[in-house]
């Protein structure tokens, strides 16, 4: 039955449940710049955006902040083109800016198992920056295979993969507004 299989729109009528509204997402950013704005009051931070997944939040995040800023990005690949880790992630794209002594903030998508996070970590403290911090979107604890918490998270989701506001399935619906459940019969890398 091959030949009736729906095709994918890559749009919003590819999910199958809607997690997290546009409003909800905005409403909690807002929140969590003010937190981190307080936190980092009276310094200079720089921030680290792990590329792609982060790229939309980041620069939702960026411009609700008040405080002095600088930005820089990093990469981290270990899904290639499926929904599952396919080893131990790859920190790559080496830093423009000299982080030694600085207020190092990394911004990452989604905190899952804890080892794309962790290696950067690892990564970015061999230059010494002043202070090492981390802010995620999401945070999926039930799939945490390290020790290793955020400093400053948006929300914390159940265990199912998700995609929309920068998560991607191979490197689609980034574009989405919302982050939501692909419906099952998009779960397959073949349709991509
Ligand atoms: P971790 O290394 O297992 O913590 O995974 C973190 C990275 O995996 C994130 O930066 C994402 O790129 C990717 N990832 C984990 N869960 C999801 C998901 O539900 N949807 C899309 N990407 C995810
Ligand atoms: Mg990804």
């Amino acid at each position: 039955m091959e030949s009736l299989k729906t095709k994918p729109s890559y749009g919003i009528g590819d999910l199958q449940t809607v997690l997290l509204n546009e409003e909800q997402i905005s409403q909690r950013i807002s929140a969590l710049a003010t937190e981190i704005s307080a936190n980092y009051q009276g310094t200079d931070i720089t921030l680290v955006c792990v590329l792609s997944g982060a790229l939309v939040f980041t620069s939702d995040l960026i411009r609700k902040l008040e405080v002095p800023n600088r930005l820089d990005c990093i990469r981290a690949d270990s899904y290639g083109d499926s929904s599952r880790a396919s080893g131990l992630p790859r920190v790559s794209n080496p830093l423009k800016t000299d982080i030694q002594s600085r207020h190092v903030l990394v911004i990452d998508d989604i905190l899952d198992t804890g080892n794309t996070l962790s290696a950067i970590r690892e990564h970015l403290s061999e230059a010494n920056p002043a202070s090492l911090k981390s802010c995620v979107l999401l945070d999926k604890k039930e799939r945490r295979q390290l020790d290793i918490e955020a400093d400053f998270a948006g929300f914390e989701i159940p265990d199912a993969f998700v995609v929309g506001y920068g998560l991607d399935f191979a490197e689609r619906y980034r574009n989405l507004p919302c982050i939501g459940v692909l419906k099952e019969e998009f779960q397959s890398a073949q349709h991509h």
